[in-house]
């Protein structure tokens, strides 16, 4: 068999996407992973220490390389997928430029072991500093291994930019689970640190996701199948039930190869309208297939960006194919509003919502949970800084009342609140509007809180202050619960442990990519522990890319949106009252976290304006 590998010529070496193909461990992995898929091999095996710093080694079954290709390999430009212009628009390998290889070994230790099946012994190569150090025959299975060592041990700069070992497994394992992802005929493993992480059999494509994203998505997915001369398309979509606050399980992969591309995002979301809400995202899977003649993916070092030649067909085939596959399995909602008949028979929406009713919700464990005494994190509050924003409005207030008796007051300074002893005491007016807002009189007007916004506000300053001072007093569960998460998320949760136990939280971890839930906060109400890890997730991941916060602050604003009484809420008079003081005895009263309005004021004035009076 002869050697494979050429040297691609300059002029066509310069119209390869240059760029910096090694980053992090993850591209290395990414790289090796899609080497040996290329190779053929039916199983691919990951192994990392330390986060692919220390090792990152892959192990193939695939086609194996000549004495000569080993040697070759990790020269720049040198490759067997490519060979002129024109095979660059029949791409159906992963690699084709012919620097992968060679940016590793610029970058770390390498150690390449090979044997072809027609070789009786294999050979082995050590390259450092893109130099070869060693070379021998050695006894060696069909297939291909290489393992990189020590990461930019010769680029102490880059070492030190590495992120923590949590953040760098994750993005490791994000890149395992595209390409694992994409080839599920293939078996893969992935052992971190001599834990296997995943051991993912050969098999269908919807065996492959949920052996990647969870169990629970087994009976969620709903099959795309369309196929037309132009292109195909097939995969997965997940029932609406199924949309998450981030953006997390979405996947595309044109010609097998996985990319990001908002565009085609845009439209699974519109073919998801009014399924979902707006700020949540649906599951998908998606495979296109087209001619590669008209796919161009060599725009980006990192080919996670591609060309279309026609990208509008490519839109409108994919809403359309996913709009499809929803309305067949007939998880579509019915779009006009006329309720079910069946519906409108249930005892419960026929019955009027009696006063006892409310009674009775108001002493459930959501109510509880929403009063400042059951919050997680109540700390008894001096009465000093409880009040300290009441008096501003008393002082003020007691000026107004002096206007209305017609003594001189100086009214550009204006204050939200009218008396002093309205909030704290009963006799001011609280209305609940839309079970989202509540309005509050005030000096000149009115005051339109809206009560999600305000509760964030409140729960986040009093964290802030846990924090700061002592720990929250956690409530030891007398049923430990275990909790088993998605690797990634196991990542991040080992990441936050400590900030978490500061909060409250106790948990510990209990082997591969398990928890157990040992006490909550003493406040919190107790509900389902699970879920409530498997929310915070959610929100911290939603933060996640905010890199000016620190973890304790991410945790913070996480806690708070998941603890927040949310909008369509309704509120007792009392719940009312206390979450007005407890929003204006904040320090910074008038915006969330996130900097939103937790108020508006409505002045008599402009009000009168608008009426043209
Ligand atoms: N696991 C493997 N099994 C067999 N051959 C391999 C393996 N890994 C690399 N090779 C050979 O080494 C060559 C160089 O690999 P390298 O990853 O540097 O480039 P490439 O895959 O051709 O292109 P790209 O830079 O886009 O990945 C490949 O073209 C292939 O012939
Ligand atoms: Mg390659």
């Amino acid at each position: 068999m002869p050697d494979k590998i050429l040297l691609l010529p300059d002029n066509i070496a310069n119209q390869i996407a240059a760029g910096e193909v090694i980053q992090r461990p993850a591209s290395a992995v990414k790289e090796l992973l899609e080497n040996a898929v290329d190779a053929s091999a039916t199983e691919i095996k990951l192994i990392i220490n330390d986060a692919g710093k220390s090792l990152i080694q892959v192990p193939d079954n695939g086609s194996g390389m000549s004495e000569t290709d080993a040697r070759m390999c990790f020269e720049r430009h040198a490759t067997s997928k490519i060979q002129t212009i024109e095979d660059l628009f029949h791409i159906r390998t992963m690699g084709f430029r012919g620097e992968a290889l060679a940016s590793i070994a610029a970058v770390a230790q390498v150690e390449l072991k090979t044997r072809k099946t027609e070789n009786e012994t294999g050979i082995y190569i050590e390259v450092e500093n893109s130099m070869v150090k060693k070379q021998e025959p050695i006894a060696a299975p069909v297939g291909t291994s290489i393992a990189m060592k020590n990461l930019f041990f010769n680029v102490p700069a880059r070492r030190n930019f590495l992120k923590s070992n949590a953040a760098e497994m994750r993005h490791i394992v994000d890149e395992f689970t595209r390409v694992a992802m994409s080839f599920p005929e293939i078996l893969f493993t992935l052992t971190a640190n001599n834990q296997q992480l995943f051991h993912l059999e050969a098999g269908s494509l919807k065996q492959r996701i949920v052996q990647l994203l969870g169990n629970n998505y087994n009976a969620k997915l709903v099959a795309v199948k369309e196929e037309t001369d132009y292109m195909n398309i097939y995969g997965f979509v997940g029932k609406p039930e199924t949309a998450k606050k981030t953006r997390g399980d979405q996947y595309f992969f044109v010609n097998n190869r996985f990319i990001k591309s908002p565009y085609l995002n845009h439209a699974v979301m519109n073919a998801y309208q009014q399924m979902i809400p707006g700020d949540s995202f649906p599951l998908y899977v998606l495979f296109m297939d087209l001619d590669p003649a008209v796919v161009d993916v060599n725009v980006h070092p990192t080919k996670q960006e591609i060309k279309f030649e026609d990208e509008k067909i490519v839109y409108a085939f994919v809403q359309a194919a996913v709009k499809h596959a929803l309305a067949q399995f007939s998880v579509t909602p019915t779009l006009d509003f006329d309720l079910d008949a069946s519906i409108q028979q249930l005892s419960s929406v026929q019955q009027p919502f009696t006063e006892k009713k409310q009674e009775a919700a108001a002493s459930s464990s959501i109510f509880k949970g929403f009063t400042q005494k059951n919050q997680a994190h109540f700390i008894e509050k001096g009465e000093r800084s409880e009040l300290k924003h009441w008096k501003e409005f008393y002082e003020k207030a007691s000026e107004e009342r002096q206007v209305d008796s017609g003594e001189k007051v100086d009214k550009s300074e204006t204050f939200p609140l009218a008396t002093r002893h309205s909030l704290l005491a009963t006799d001011i007016e609280l209305t609940q509007l839309l079970n989202t807002y509540i309005t509050v009189p005030s000096a000149n007007g009115f005051l339109l809180i809206h009560q999600q916004a305000a509760h964030e506000r409140v729960i986040y300053e009093q964290l802030t202050n846990a924090s700061k001072d002592k720990p929250v007093t956690t409530q030891r569960s007398m049923f430990p619960v275990t909790l088993e998460l998605a690797p990634a998320d196991a990542a991040i949760l080992e990441e936050i442990l400590a900030d978490l136990q500061l909060l409250g939280y106790a948990l510990e971890p209990f082997g591969k990519n398990t928890f157990v839930i040992q006490g909550t906060p003493a406040d919190v109400t107790q509900e389902n522990e699970k879920h409530i890890i498997d929310v915070l997730l959610e929100q911290y991941k939603h933060f996640s890319s905010e890199v000016k916060f620190s973890k304790r602050e991410k945790l913070i604003r996480s806690l708070a949106r998941q603890q927040s009484i949310k909008t369509g809420v309704r509120l007792t008079e009392r719940e009312m009252r206390q979450l007005v003081n407890d929003l204006f005895a904040c320090e910074q009263a008038n915006v969330t976290p996130d900097g939103n309005p937790t108020y508006l004021e409505f002045r008599q004035e402009q009000l009168d304006k608008m009426f043209g009076r």
